[in-house]
């Protein structure tokens, strides 16, 4: 009875695929294969493969010569016309997905956005070019989406076509036997799933299975599955992670897996003239307005380095001022202002660093100038730098920059920061705000 009011549930959602190919034969295994096939069985899809061939007259061609320079062929748009008008006299008027490289790219999000989309519409069509692809007439006239499955170009669509069915189909009712699992996948929410393992065996080349999964405390299991997600997603995928941190609670959890992240802003060891290495002159904004942009991205301490006695005095008696009255001046930038040290060099610098972490900072130079000499990084390079385990200090250069030889003895060097235009002379102020931001700043890909 139960299985019976399941079934024609699942008969209400009942839609037809119609995949267009040039090989259908790609797709016999992989529709009788799994779920896929099972959700046939069940009656939630069916599949029409057919082939350009086959709206083809007698000795034509589905594929024509490309015109212009660069020579291939396309698939003939007459073909196209002809598969289309076909397909939907059979099945009725279809959403049209056309599988091109330049198409919108598929992610989680858009695949839970077809996946209504496929329960709306009882019609739905997968068009998989060759080739150079379809003739572009066809494409703009029929395609109400062009979809890709990543920034490379394969030899035609029908891969594509099969990954987006994959996951698309996941996400339909009656096709997934556990739906909870869904909604506990990599990519449903800011972070990716938990490592999963078998039972047996508990030991497998000297690596054993959690204990605490083991332990059937299931409040334990869950603290640890949440944590190891959190860790894997920060480390690995932290691009997924700041486009998808919304709540608060999230944002807690996400910073709490960063390494702890230091900045010092060096008055020493900089260019004063092209060429001419020495020190600096501090500047009172430096002081508060680097310590409030350093508070905004959770950076641990922000110290600055100048070897001059006359200039260490001018900002101990600036860090005074906020320590003192400053508070009822301005109490968020007396509190940014905690952050402050004032050091005589980048060693001391390093020192108390490590005496707090209890490990060695990663160093990281930032240049407006690429150099040659230290390992260069982007702002997508994250992962490279966290996987160490180790604390990272940016360091920053005020005059004409860091000296050469400070930037070669540092791990990275992070790539300059700048617009499409020549003028390369942001404040040392705004450089640090701008690199903080690309570093480890939240970075939505969509408003919810
Ligand atoms: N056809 C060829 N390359 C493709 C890609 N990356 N995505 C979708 N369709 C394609």
């Amino acid at each position: 009875m139960q299985n019976k009011r399941r079934l024609s549930q699942e008969n209400s959602f009942s839609m037809n695929i119609s995949i267009a190919t040039v090989f259908p034969g790609l797709y016999r295994e992989f529709l009788q294969t799994s779920l896929i096939k099972r959700s046939q069985e069940k009656g939630i899809v069916s599949f029409d493969v057919v082939s350009f061939a086959s709206f083809c007259h007698p000795k034509e061609r589905l594929d024509g010569p490309t015109v212009g320079h660069g020579s291939g062929m396309a698939i003939r748009p007459e073909v196209i016309e002809r598969m289309v008008n076909g397909q939907e006299e059979k099945h009725g008027f279809a959403y049209k997905i056309f599988l091109t490289p330049q198409g919108r790219k598929l992610d989680q999000k858009l695949a839970v956005e077809l996946s209504s989309l496929f329960l709306k519409n009882s019609h739905i069509m997968l068009v998989a070019g060759r080739y150079e692809g379809c003739d572009d007439r066809a494409q703009s006239e029929y395609a109400d989406l062009e979809v890709s499955i990543g920034d490379y170009v394969l030899m035609g669509g029908d891969l594509p076509a099969m990954v987006l069915l994959e996951t698309v189909m996941r996400h339909i009712p009656g096709v997934v036997a556990k739906e909870d699992s869904i909604e506990q996948d990599s990519f449903m929410g800011p972070f990716l799933d938990f490592p999963t393992y078998t039972v047996p065996p508990r030991e497998w080349k000297g690596r054993q299975v959690p204990e605490v999964l083991l332990s059937g405390n299931h409040a334990a299991m869950n603290a640890f599955r949440k944590e190891k997600a959190v860790l894997r997603s920060v480390k690995e995928h932290f691009g997924w992670v700041r486009a998808r941190c919304i709540k608060k609670d999230d944002k807690k959890l996400a910073y709490a897996s960063m390494p702890a992240h230091y900045v010092v802003l060096m008055h020493d060891h900089v260019l004063v003239q092209d060429g001419v290495v020495g020190t600096s002159s501090v500047t009172s904004l430096d002081i508060h307005d680097i310590a409030r942009s350093c508070s905004t991205y959770g950076i641990k301490g922000y110290a600055l380095v100048t070897p001059l006695i006359d200039q260490r005095k001018i900002v101990e008696t600036i860090l005074d001022f906020w320590h003192g009255a400053g508070i009822q001046y301005n109490n968020n930038r007396a509190e940014a202002v905690e952050l402050v040290s004032l050091e005589e060099s980048l060693e001391k610098v390093i020192a108390a660093i490590e005496s707090k972490e209890g490990k060695k900072p990663l160093l990281v130079a930032t240049s407006a100038k690429v150099q040659e000499g230290v390992r260069s990084i982007t702002y997508y390079d994250q992962s490279i730098v966290w996987k160490e385990d180790r604390p990272v200090l940016f360091i920053f250069g005020t005059a004409k920059g860091l000296s050469s030889e400070l930037i070669k003895s540092c791990d990275y060097l992070l790539l300059p920061v700048g617009g499409f235009t020549e003028f390369k002379h942001l404040s040392v102020r705004s450089a640090v705000a701008v690199v903080l931001d690309r570093w480890m700043g939240i970075n939505l890909s969509r408003v919810d």
